[in-house]
């Protein structure tokens, strides 16, 4: 019997690598253009983080006025002053109005004095 089943399996030979994995880079959408480059900075860090995981940014934008100032004009307004951080992280677990408007800050109660003068600080790095 001839045999000639010359077996030449080249099928294996086919499964090259084509397995493109699909990897989408997002982009983490961050702080919009300052003229100073805070990144590095690490107030700045820790405050975005904790005002990202929080509610802020539905009352506040860095540069307009939303329903609550804009983080950028209340860096300005407290520009230079020694007790900003002590007033505004209070300001900021107590709520209140009357400073920008008539429109209340809502309170934010379960937020820590450390995390809220972290808060603080952030905010006014935004001038
Ligand atoms: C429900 C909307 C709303 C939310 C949520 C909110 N704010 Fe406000 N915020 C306001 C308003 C309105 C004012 C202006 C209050 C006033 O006129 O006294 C304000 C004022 C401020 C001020 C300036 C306070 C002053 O006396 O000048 C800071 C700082 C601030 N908010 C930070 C924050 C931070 C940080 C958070 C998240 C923890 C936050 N806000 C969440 C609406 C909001």
């Amino acid at each position: 019997m001839k045999l000639l089943a010359v077996t030449t399996t080249v099928a294996t030979m086919m499964l090259a690598i084509a397995c493109g994995s699909s990897n989408e880079s997002k982009e983490a959408t961050t702080a919009s253009t300052t003229t100073v480059d805070l990144s590095s900075n690490p107030d700045y860090q820790k405050g975005l983080e904790l005002v990202s995981k929080s509610d802020c940014l539905t009352c506040h934008k860095i540069e307009e006025k939303l329903t609550g100032p804009a983080y950028k004009e209340i860096a300005q307004k407290y520009a230079g002053a020694d007790t900003a951080v002590a007033y505004l992280s209070k300001k900021i677990i107590t709520g209140g109005s009357g400073v920008w408007g008539t429109i209340p800050m809502t309170p934010h109660p379960q937020i820590s004095q450390a995390d809220a003068e972290a808060m603080a600080k952030y905010v006014l790095l935004l001038k």
